[in-house]
């Protein structure tokens, strides 16, 4: 294992959510590259990926079948999966949909789902992690998945309830590390620009080459180019940061 100083996070379980694939499976790797055990939680089975991830890096890993919609759901996977290393530590809140739809033609039950997931989602398994923490008199460090999303419109395709709900977890992050600042609990969010996973692969090809196009960087991210992001707001060498947004887009939210 590579020696990561004052960012290691060896000792330390972190809890990715939406880690069977793309960005959560990608980070959960750098994770458990810098030491920390894992623990997967998703819709579809991440056993494979935990197997995986516990070979490649001699650490703990394992994977919950959890909807983070869900709250009672999430709070009875969250004390099973505290019961694996008998810890946690770290929060990767990061399961997350994003369709494209014209907002007039959205559905309310559209516009519900993506709040559900995105948004309600990110605050219950948040709050549930945070609860976990206090009842065992630790602090830890929670990453939600933002989206520059949430800070600009993208352009062309149309996509409201996503950016709206993007734009939520960039305020709902600085408001409870406000909030749990005194418990000893940071958050913090990331906000993607343009990476390279299926949710992006699925989409049509000629917006795929208009947003690249408007890229300084001339090129999508890769998802273990959010790695170094995570590891460092999780560790310990960030432990006075806390209601930050770090944007990583290949500079897209400067023009
Ligand atoms: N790919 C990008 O360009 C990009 C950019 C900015 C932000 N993001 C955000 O990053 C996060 C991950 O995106 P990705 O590109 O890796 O997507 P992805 O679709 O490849 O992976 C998302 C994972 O979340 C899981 N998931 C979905 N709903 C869930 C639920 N209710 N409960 C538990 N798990 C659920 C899916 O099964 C999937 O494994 C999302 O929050 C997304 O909005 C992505």
């Amino acid at each position: 294992m590579a020696n990561y100083g004052i960012f290691s996070l060896k000792g330390k379980t972190a809890l990715v959510t939406g880690g069977y694939r793309g960005i959560g499976r990608a980070v959960a790797e750098g994770l458990a590259e810098a030491g920390a055990d894992i623990i997967l939680w998703d819709l579809l089975d991440a056993a494979e990926v935990a197997k995986h991830i516990a070979e490649k890096f001699g650490v703990r890993a394992q994977a919950f079948l959890c909807d983070v919609t869900d709250p009672e759901a999430v709070e009875r996977c969250m004390a099973q999966s505290a019961e694996v290393t008998g810890t946690l530590d770290i929060l990767f809140n990061n399961a997350g949909i994003g369709p494209h739809k014209d907002a007039l033609e959205v559905t309310p039950q559209e516009w519900q789902k993506v709040m559900d997931v995105n948004l309600n989602g990110v605050f219950f398994v948040a709050t549930a992690f945070a609860r976990w923490l206090t009842a065992h008199g630790k602090g830890g460090s929670v990453i939600n998945t933002a989206s520059m999303s949430g800070l600009i419109v993208n352009v062309p395709q149309q996509q409201a309830s996503y950016n709206a709900s993007k734009a939520g977890v960039i305020h709902l992050t600085k408001t409870l590390a406000v909030e749990w600042a005194s418990k000893g609990i940071r958050v913090n969010s990331i906000s993607p620009g343009y990476i390279q996973t299926d949710l992006i692969r699925e989409v049509r090809s000629d917006w795929r080459e208009a947003w690249t196009s408007m890229i300084p960087f001339g090129r999508m991210g890769r998802p273990e180019e959010l790695c170094g992001a995570v590891i460092y707001l999780a560790s310990d060498a960030a432990s006075y940061t806390s209601g930050c947004n770090m944007v990583i887009d290949g500079c897209y939210t400067l023009l």
